[in-house]
């Protein structure tokens, strides 16, 4: 009897450490937008919506034309929004000053892109705080990335 009671106290103790672990544990955005393959899945989308936006695809004409560069662009965009909402992953890519250097974006070739990016949020249903809070990580970038 004393034994079962000191087990039943352990089960309880476990419980109660085991709820209160899941109450305490504030989400990533990473693990709300799904993880490496909803983000992965996201970003196909995006990029084939910004292969269609004609007020911005000449810059992706070279990208589009080449399957392995491509595929890596994808990756690294991948790589890159898995890191910035908390993900585990790394991003190796050049930094967005190098990397958009001499393209001469302009504001308004930025605002297209990001309203492709939440075109392809809405269509994955994130919620509005989520698409907040991924803007709010790749907003800060607009003054390395707009040259013009
Ligand atoms: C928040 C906005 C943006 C983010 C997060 C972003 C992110 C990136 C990343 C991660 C790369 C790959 C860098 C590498 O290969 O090392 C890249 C390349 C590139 N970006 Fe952006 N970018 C943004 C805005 C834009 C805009 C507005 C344009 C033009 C309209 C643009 C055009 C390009 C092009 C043409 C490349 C080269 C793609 C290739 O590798 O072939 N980006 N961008």
């Amino acid at each position: 009897m004393e034994r079962f009671v000191k087990a039943l106290c352990v089960g309880a103790f476990c419980t109660v450490i085991g709820l209160s672990a899941a109450w305490g544990a504030e989400s990533t955005l990473y693990q709300r937008l799904g993880g490496k393959a909803a983000i992965t899945a996201v970003v196909d989308e995006f990029v084939a919506r910004v292969a269609a936006d004609t007020r911005i695809n000449a810059f992706f004409a070279a990208t589009a034309a080449d399957p392995k560069r491509l595929a890596s662009f994808k990756g690294r965009l991948a790589d890159q929004i898995c890191e910035a909402s908390g993900g585990p992953c790394k991003y190796t890519g050049k930094d967005m000053k190098t990397a958009h250097a001499g393209m001469g974006v302009q504001a308004q070739h930025f605002d297209a892109l990001v309203e492709d990016l939440v075109g392809a949020l809405d269509k994955f249903k994130v919620t509005a705080a989520d698409k907040q809070a991924l803007l709010g990580v790749l907003g800060p970038m607009k003054s390395d990335i707009v040259t013009r």
